[in-house]
C-alpha cells in the first residue's frame, strides 16, 4: 500500500516525507489555490520544488477540458520532471487524453471519478491512476469506502493495472477503511496520517516505562 499526501503545502509535504513513509503527493487546483500561488511561472516552479523533496509521483492536474489543451498542458508539466502524473478529469475529452498519454508512456491519475463505471472506463483507457473521492461520496450520503471496493473487486476480475488510488480523505479511519478495501494507494493530509500513530494505550505505556526507568535505573 502506498501513502500519498494530498497537498501542495511544502512544509507539510517535507514533514510527511522526514517521516520516511511517503511515496508521492497529489495536488488538485483549489490545494495549489490555498498556497497563494500566483501565476502559471510561479505554479511550475512550485511543482519542481515538491519533486525535488519526494522521490515518487507528484500528480499536477490540466486545467484545459478539451484534449488538444489537456494535450499541451500534459507535456508542459511532463517536460518539468520525470515524476509529475498528469492528473486529468473523467470527462469525454479527458478519456481520449488519458488513452493519448498512456500510449505515449506518460502516466496519468484519472480524478474526479464518483461511480464504478467511469473507473472501467479509465481503466480500458490505461490510466495509471484513479481517484475516487470518498469524503466527497460521504458528504452527500453516499458511500464513499464502498466504492472503493466496488473498484478494487471490478478491477481484481479482469486484471486491470491502474492503481485506486483513494482520494478526498476527510479522517485517519478513512485511511484504515480504504487499506481494508484494498486500495492501492491513498492521499491524506497530513494530519489524518499523523493520527495513524495515536493510541492512548501507547502514550499511557510509555509514561509507565519512562517513569519505571527513571526512579529505578535512572535515579542519581
Ligand atoms: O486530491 C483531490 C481530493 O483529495 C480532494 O479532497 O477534501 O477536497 O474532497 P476534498
Amino acid at each position: 500500500m502506498k501513502f500519498f499526501i494530498d497537498t501542495a503545502n511544502i512544509e507539510q509535504i517535507k514533514e510527511a516525507q522526514s517521516l520516511g513513509i511517503l511515496d508521492g503527493v497529489t495536488t488538485n487546483p483549489s490545494l495549489v489555490a490555498k498556497e497563494g500561488i500566483v501565476g502559471r511561472e510561479a505554479l511550475l516552479k512550485h511543482y519542481v520544488k515538491i519533486c525535488n523533496i519526494v522521490d515518487g509521483d507528484v500528480s499536477a492536474e490540466v486545467i484545459a477540458t478539451d484534449f488538444n489543451g489537456m494535450i499541451k498542458e500534459a507535456e508542459e508539466l511532463s517536460a518539468l520532471h520525470p515524476n509529475i502524473v498528469i492528473k486529468v478529469p473523467i470527462i469525454k475529452e479527458g478519456l481520449k487524453a488519458i488513452k493519448y498519454l498512456s500510449d505515449m508512456g506518460i502516466k496519468t491519475n484519472c480524478t474526479l471519478v464518483f461511480s464504478p463505471g467511469q473507473a472501467i472506463l479509465a481503466a480500458k483507457a490505461g490510466a495509471t491512476y484513479l481517484s475516487p473521492f470518498i469524503g466527497r461520496l460521504d458528504d452527500i450520503a453516499s458511500d464513499g469506502v464502498d466504492l472503493i471496493r466496488k473498484i478494487v473487486s471490478i478491477y481484481g476480475y479482469y486484471g486491470f493495472q491502474t492503481e485506486v488510488l483513494a482520494a478526498s480523505i476527510r479522517s485517519t479511519q478513512h485511511i484504515i477503511q480504504c487499506a481494508e478495501a484494498g486500495a492501492d494507494v491513498v492521499t491524506s493530509p497530513l494530519d489524518s496520517i499523523l493520527g495513524l500513530l495515536k493510541h492512548p494505550l501507547t502514550d499511557l505505556g510509555l509514561q509507565k516505562f519512562l517513569s519505571d526507568y527513571n526512579s529505578t535505573v535512572g535515579k542519581k
